[in-house]
């Protein structure tokens, strides 16, 4: 391979994924928020490549969308890894430099370790590179074959090993790297000899060997080489980035009482001298200025939490929300499509929907918008500096102007203008005695039997 010659990745995706038991192709599972197969891609964008291509299969179309604007070739039939890097020789036909290959259910891959990897092969002048492995158990991979410079020489499967093949532990990850067009001359090659009749990936080291080329391999950290066949691999994947997350966050400056209570979306965005308390979920979309305190059992998405805010305990921000600088959401509040501006407060037992609740505007417990007919969604805008007295019912489309005030306990159908108070409850009456005489005549029926 020359010097800095240009990469074009394949990611192979269309196998079937059986062992999920899954409607969904395997790589549309998700990741912290995000389709397994779309932290491949950004792995692999991150080296910058000319080209990706997405290997799938016919009936995985909605693979096309989460690596949209790259383009995806179909492998009609699933006849092997070599078979699936091949159906994307069609759209490398112009491309001269060098192929990587990486599975779409290897998502932990790191950019460092693939730049390192080919560099080994630059370095060496190799033609093509296997990244391999040292697991403590190499049950089910493909053995690597070395001769006494390291060149790969043959990679046999698991099921076509001997006894003693299947004693080596250096293995294949599945990461390859080759020059182009060659690897496509070379895949014509392969054939569907062996215990799967699959046409293999696994053979290309053999047959470069046959015509005198070199095939190098590396050693990736074995943390990175983790794949997914399984609803259990899924769950240790979800839990490896959680914790490449978390570390993020802290390093950013972010205090997490109890890293792993605390759940991060793949774009989660986090401030300095930020306070996670334990239980904590935030979802895709999440943004969290710097000085935002998050209590115990706080859930958001798609929300921007700006500076200085404090959320929870037991509250949740829902899709389409905005809570301002200094505001206050606090325990047993819900916040819909609402923006809650700086400094406002709602501090318990309310819900916010739909709405603009002003800056500064204080807003009671059991405070609910009713932004729902049953049909169709309406606004309410809560002027900034207003008061909302407890359990009080708003019912949408409203406007209560600035600085009005709303009685405790008011259903507010009609809008409230600025500085005025709104009462919207039954009067109370006082019958004098009226308890007492009450009483009198239920103890004299008690008596009476
Ligand atoms: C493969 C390797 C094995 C290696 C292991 C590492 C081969 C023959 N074997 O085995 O040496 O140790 O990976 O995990 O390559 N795929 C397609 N089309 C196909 C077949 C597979 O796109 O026709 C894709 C799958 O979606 C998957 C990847 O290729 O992302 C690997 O396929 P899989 O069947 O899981 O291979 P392994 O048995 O893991
Ligand atoms: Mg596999």
């Amino acid at each position: 391979m020359s010097k800095a010659s240009p990469l074009s990745i394949i990611i192979l995706a269309a196998g079937k994924g059986t062992r999920m038991k899954s409607a969904l192709p395997k790589v549309m599972h998700s990741l912290a928020g995000r389709p397994m197969i779309g932290w491949v891609l950004e792995t692999a964008l991150a080296l910058e490549p000319e080209q990706v291509t997405t290997v799938i299969a016919p009936d995985q179309d909605e693979i096309k969308n989460v690596v949209h604007p790259h383009q995806c070739v179909h492998q009609e039939e699933q006849l092997g890894t070599a078979h699936a890097v091949q159906q994307a020789k069609e759209s490398l036909k112009n491309f001269k430099g060098t192929v990587l290959v990486l599975y779409g259910d290897g998502p932990l891959y790191t950019p460092e370790t693939l730049r390192h990897f080919l560099k080994n092969i630059q370095n060496a002048g190799a033609d093509f590179g296997y990244l391999g492995m040292t697991p403590d158990d190499p049950t089910g991979y493909g053995r690597m074959i070395t001769d006494k410079d390291g060149y790969v020489t043959g990679i046999v499967e698991e099921k076509d090993a001997d006894a003693a093949q299947k004693k080596i532990n250096l293995c294949w990850t599945g990461v390859m790297a080759g020059s182009a067009p060659e690897i496509f001359d070379l895949i014509e090659k392969v054939d569907n000899n062996n215990a799967q009749n699959e046409y293999y990936l696994t053979d290309l080291p053999a047959l470069a060997a046959r015509e005198g080329m070199k095939t190098i391999h590396a050693i990736a950290p074995i943390e990175e080489t983790l794949g997914v066949n399984s609803r259990a691999e899924l769950a240790v994947l979800e839990s490896k980035i959680q914790d490449r997350l978390r570390a993020r966050a802290m390093e950013g400056g972010a205090t997490l009482i109890d890293p792993a209570s605390t759940f991060l979306s793949f774009d989660t965005k986090i401030g300095q001298d930020v306070v996670i308390e334990p239980n904590v979920v935030l979802g895709p979309g999440v943004t969290i200025g710097d000085h935002v305190c998050l209590y115990a059992f706080t859930h958001i998405e798609q929300a921007n939490i700006e500076s200085g805010a404090e959320i929870g305990p037991f509250a949740r921000i829902r899709p389409k929300s905005s809570v301002g600088e200094g505001a206050v959401i606090g325990n047993f509040c819900e916040v819909n499509r609402s923006h809650i501006e700086a400094g406002a407060k709602s501090k318990h037992l309310s819900y916010l929907g739909d709405s603009i609740i002003g800056g500064g505007a204080n807003i009671g417990a059991g405070t609910v918008i009713a932004n729902y007919d049953g049909f169709e969604k309406h606004k309410t805008i809560v002027g900034p500096g207003s008061f909302i007295g407890t359990n009080s019912t708003i019912i949408a489309p409203v406007t209560i102007g600035e600085g009005a005030i709303v009685a405790a306990g008011s259903c507010v159908t009609n809008n409230v203008p600025e500085d005025a108070m709104a009462i919207g409850r039954a009067r109370q009456e006082n019958r004098d005695g009226w308890a007492a005489i009450y009483r009198g005549k239920k103890l004299e029926q008690k008596k009476a039997g």
